[in-house]
């Protein structure tokens, strides 16, 4: 299974990706965490990238590109992924064509998780997280812990997820994110599902379609 999650920020692709990952035993690749874990070792990649992050705005397609090619190389990979924050724009989707092509591999399935931006705007709002291993917590949904419950470390809200950076992320989104809707559609592998609905209704939508 070669699977791409789309949605804007908020939408929930990391929380199913990290489901479906562990329904199917393929890894999830997501290129925020990849750069952030980068920001957090403060290489010279998270010294590069770390401006964008906080900014709310799009890394260089070249520099993602590269480190989307060198993660699908790992042998875990080898039996499927799923892509999670990647591709973001139409040239790293074209990017990501030539590189399964060159593999011989197709893609199995894009699925759109779809919600209004008032959904989005309020989740992320509620949202912290661990800044030293990245679990996810969330206000709407649960208590926030003052030491992570699975490694003790800090936890907060996330840097870019101030009111102001999410309305930034949500426009960037629409302008170079959206677009890849059509792209999608028009090969045929576009899945839509509703990602407002609770969490387990959202993974079991997805595994249907899947089948
Ligand atoms: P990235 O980390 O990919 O952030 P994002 O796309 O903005 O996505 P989020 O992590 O905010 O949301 P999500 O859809 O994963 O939702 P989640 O499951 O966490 O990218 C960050 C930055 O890195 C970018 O801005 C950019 O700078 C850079 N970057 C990354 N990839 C790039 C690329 N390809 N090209 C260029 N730059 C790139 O859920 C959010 C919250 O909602 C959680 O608290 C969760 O618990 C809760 N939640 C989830 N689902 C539900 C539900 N169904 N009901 C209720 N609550 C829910």
């Amino acid at each position: 299974m070669r699977l791409i999650l789309l949605g804007a920020p908020g939408a929930g692709k990391g929380t199913q990706a990290k489901r479906i990952s562990t329904e199917m035993g393929i890894p999830q690749v997501s290129t925020g965490d990849i750069l952030r874990d980068q920001i957090r070792r403060g290489t010279e990649l998270g010294v590069r990238v770390k401006y964008y992050l906080d900014q709310g705005n799009l890394v260089p397609d070249d520099l993602i590109l590269e480190i989307v090619q060198d993660r699908l190389k790992q042998e875990d990979c080898r039996g499927g992924f799923i892509l999670d924050g990647f591709p973001r724009t139409v040239a790293q989707a074209e990017g990501l064509e030539a590189i399964l092509e060159r593999d011989g591999m197709g893609l199995s399935a894009v699925v759109a998780l779809e919600s209004d931006s008032e959904t989005l705007v309020r989740r992320l709002g509620a949202r912290f997280t661990c800044r030293d291993c990245g679990a996810d917590y969330n206000a709407q949904t649960g208590e926030i812990p003052s030491r992570c419950t699975k490694c003790g470390g800090p936890v907060g809200p996330r840097d870019d997820d101030s009111a102001e950076t999410v309305r930034h992320r949500l426009r960037i989104f629409e302008e170079q994110t959206a677009p890849l809707i059509r792209f999608y559609e028009e090969r045929g592998r576009l899945r839509r599902v509703n990602g407002m609905a609770p969490v387990e209704d959202v993974f079991r939508a997805i595994l249907s379609m899947l089948g």
